[in-house]
Parts: structure tokens; sequence; C-alpha cells
């Protein structure tokens, strides 16, 4: 997987290159992720990356001619789409991730400031992206969530290959909880079913579990799997 982001804060990155998961993927190169800085596609003498926007108002708009410069270099290395960071993209969830994860690579563009010049969307933007709908100072850090998702999704990079399609939202609902030693924790015992040795009523166990957390915080989700999925037990309201 080739991914290249395209950022003013390079060092930034190094959150997602330096720790984890995301850095042993890079280690054992099923990930290579190159950083291009649109500073260093600047002409003039001062290095300017940013504007005041046409027709006024605060801040500042980021240049189309060093993102575009920035944006075409990285491109010559990278297959795949250009997934542009902005509150105003489609919401990122693990089924994208899916998709992403499965492509040869992609290219992330993270805007600072009020925005991009729109001219830049019109003609290098493949997909929009939000991670949530909050608004944060820049594209850096929901790029590296984009990055983070992926990493662990791609072959090799989880010790156990079945815990990606086990965890949260994979098969639609949330995760079940978890324990280890000790038995007792300030008083609060693990849940006895998980000592018994019996998989298949730790299997049941969980599940419910999962099926109980599900229906109390995210009704949204439930509905839906309760919906394309026909349990029998499973109370409908
Ligand atoms: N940049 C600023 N806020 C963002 C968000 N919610 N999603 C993606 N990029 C962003």
């Amino acid at each position: 997987m080739k991914i290249s982001t395209v950022s003013i804060f390079p060092s930034m990155f190094e959150a997602v290159t330096g720790y984890g998961m995301t850095r042993l993927a890079i280690d054992r190169g099923i990930l290579a992720l190159k950083i291009f800085n649109p500073r260093d596609f600047t002409l003039d003498r001062n290095r300017t990356v940013d504007g005041r926007p046409y027709g006024g108002g605060p801040g500042m708009v980021m240049k189309p001619e060093p993102l575009s410069r920035c944006l075409d270099e990285a491109r010559k290395t990278t297959p795949g789409p250009v997934v542009f960071m902005t509150p105003q993209g489609t919401l990122f969830n693990q089924s994208m991730a899916e998709g992403l994860a499965r492509l040869d690579g992609f290219t992330l563009l993270t805007g600072r400031y009020e925005g991009i010049d729109e001219r830049i969307v019109e003609s290098r933007v493949d997909l929009e992206v939000s991670i949530g709908d909050v608004v944060l100072t820049g594209g850096e850090i929901p790029s590296m969530m984009i990055i983070d998702a992926i990493s662990r999704l791609l072959p090799g990079v989880l010790g156990n290959s079945e815990s990606a399609e086990q965890d949260s939202f994979s098969q639609g609902m949330l995760d079940y909880p978890h324990y280890t030693r000790p038995e007792i924790f300030e008083g609060r015992a693990v849940p006895g079913v998980l000592l018994s040795g019996n998989h298949e009523k730790i299997r049941m166990w969980r599940m419910e579990q999962s099926r109980i957390r599900t229906r109390k915080r995210r009704p949204d989700l439930f509905a839906r799997w309760a919906g394309t999925e026909d349990t029998g037990d499973c109370p409908h309201h």
C-alpha cells in the first residue's frame, strides 16, 4: 500500500510513522508513506502557501499553484485517487476504510486555514472525506486517522488475522467487554462464563454483550443490524 500525503506540516505525521502498528506496517514494507510539502513547490522567496480570500472574510485560503505542483509530483509515484480531507466530505467509516485498504494506494490532501482554492478540488480531487461532524484546525489528524484505520486492515499487520474481522463495526455491532488477569480487581470479578472453558457458551455470551451494548448505545446501528439479520430471538421495537 502506497500512501502519499500533501501537507505543510510533514512532521505531524511522525505520530503514525513513529509509533505502534502503523510504524510496524512501515517497517515491514507493507505500507509506504511519503509526505509532500506544498511549501517546497512555491516559487517566491517567502515560500507563500496561502492568500486572502476573494470576496473577503476571515482567514486565509491555500493558494492553488503550490498545491497543484505538489499534488502532481505526488501522483507521479502514487497510484489511486486523490482524497481531500474536509468537513464537507462524505463521512468516514469502517466500510470506507475497508474499501481504501483494497487499493494499491491513494493520495491524501490536507488543508489548513479556512480551506483550499476550490479549483484544486475541481481539477484534482476524486473524493472528499470528513472524519466526523466536527471542525479541526487542519486535515493532518483526519489524514492520520485514515492511515491508522487502513494500516491495521492490511494483510500481515495485525498479529491475529482474525482480529480485524472480529472487532467493532466490521460486523455492524459494537465490541463486547474484555478482561485479563487478575480474576478479581478492586472487588470486581471477571464474568464467570469467561473462566468456564466452554467456548460455545463464551461465544454466545460475547454475542449477547455486543447486542446489549449496541442496542443501548447505538440504536441506529442496532436497527440496521436487526433489520438485516434474522436472529429469531432478537427483540424488535
Ligand atoms: N479538516 C478539518 N476538519 C475536518 C474534518 N472533520 N474531517 C476532515 N478534515 C477536516
